[in-house]
């Protein structure tokens, strides 16, 4: 009987000392914060009486770093910019409980990590403290390292290659591939996931500009472009066929030549004189121009050459050549030049017109004019 007293007597007095030992209550949630923002880490703890409530920023392979003692900062760098601390501690009281929260400000890469609360209490061993965890994140926007990232690919048609996108960010960014023009990927597929963009089978269609996108929900995406270049032979093309003038009146003719390939093909004018191809250089004669102009009836890669034939006249009216090489091959294609009554084309001047083709309204016009020209000299 004595014994079960001493029992009871001792399990009583454990419970009255644990009621008024201090706890941690509720876990220390996990927070995630971009960088530059402001981390709030939240220690509620019951009973705390005169202990201490500890942070402390938990360091891998380094020596632990004590952050605060209840209110006061620890820490001996705790910055202050625009009147605001780096590190503060802020305490809440609701009827038994307090929650000391650290706010950690202006947060860098560095911040991240595990931050430890624990209670200090006197005369007790520090591993008997009560202590948990808390973690914070800090997200940063996605960035493309450019050295592992393609910018431009060099590629033999039928052969395979691949395009690499390397992205940091917090959390690891997801990456996606797209053709910058918005035509389907090589695949068929409008975009590709990973950081990797295989491309199989190379054709020349595949020839162009692509571009990956970093994205982690992080505001801003990082975006790069990377061009695919695909070796090929030139493919040349004329405007028209076949390009009429009159003769003899100092009007020119322009012949038109559209060339493709890569590397770019290098391009020469020739025409057939008494059977035998003869060059054509730029002189008083003749007028060798490429545009450059980004111009919308021009599929990628595609240059425009122009061979204007100045002074038209009878020994003018042959074959011309635009003849396109380059180390994969060359390609040829032929414009005529061929003899008109009348002048052709938008540098003709106006009263070179027909006179069926003057309609009523220029008719007018000139009568207008004439009795204009009669009144002003009444006067
Ligand atoms: C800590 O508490 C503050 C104030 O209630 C709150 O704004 C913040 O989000 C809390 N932190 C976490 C990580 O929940
Ligand atoms: C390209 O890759 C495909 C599929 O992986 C393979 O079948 C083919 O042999 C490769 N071609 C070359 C030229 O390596
Ligand atoms: C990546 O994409 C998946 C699926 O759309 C999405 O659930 C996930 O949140 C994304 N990850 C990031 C870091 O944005």
């Amino acid at each position: 009987m004595k014994w079960v007293l001493f029992v009871c007597f001792i399990s009583a007095s454990l419970i009255s000392v644990n009621a008024q030992d201090p706890e941690i209550v509720d876990e220390i949630w996990p927070e995630v914060k971009p960088i530059g923002r402001t981390a709030r880490l939240n220690c509620t703890v019951a009973n705390k009486l005169t202990h201490v409530v500890i942070w402390t920023l938990k360091k891998d392979g380094q020596a632990d770093e004590v952050i605060s003692r209840d209110e006061s900062i620890y820490i001996s760098i705790n910055p202050s910019i625009g009147g605001l601390k780096k590190y503060e501690v802020e305490k809440r009281k609701t009827e038994d409980r307090e929650t000391y929260m650290l706010i950690i400000r202006r947060l860098r890469e560095s911040d991240a990590g595990r931050y430890e609360c624990s209670v200090k209490i006197q005369a007790v061993d520090h591993t008997k403290y009560p202590r948990k965890l808390g973690s914070l994140t800090v997200q940063v926007a996605p960035t493309i390292r450019p050295g592992d990232t393609s910018t431009i690919l060099q590629v033999d048609p039928g052969s395979n290659a691949t395009l690499n996108c390397a992205a940091a960010g917090i959390p690891a960014p997801n990456i996606t591939w797209v053709r910058s023009d918005g035509k389907n990927l090589p695949s068929g597929s409008a975009q590709s996931r990973g950081a990797e963009l295989k491309l199989v089978n190379v054709q020349v269609e595949h020839a162009g500009v692509y571009r990956c996108v970093a994205d982690n929900s992080i505001k801003p995406p990082a975006h790069h472009l990377a061009q695919v270049l695909i070796f090929y032979a030139p493919l040349s093309r004329t405007v028209q066929d076949s390009v009429g003038q009159a003769q003899n009146r100092r009007f020119s003719a322009k012949l038109e030549c559209i060339v493709q390939g890569y590397p770019e093909p290098s391009v020469k004018w020739k025409r057939l004189v008494n059977g035998g191809l003869q060059d054509v250089n730029d002189n008083d004669k003749f007028e060798i121009n490429k545009q450059t102009t980004d111009n919308q009836n021009l599929y990628s890669r595609e240059q425009w050459y122009t061979l204007k034939v100045k002074t038209v006249q009878a020994n003018d009216y042959v074959d011309y050549f635009c003849m396109s090489e380059n180390p994969y091959g060359t390609s040829q294609s032929t414009i005529r030049l061929f003899e008109t009554t009348e002048c052709q084309g938008p540098n003709c001047p106006s009263l070179a017109a027909d006179a069926n083709t003057i309609t009523i309204s220029s008719a007018i016009v000139v009568a207008i004019t004439l009795i204009s020209i009669f009144i002003s000299m009444q006067f």
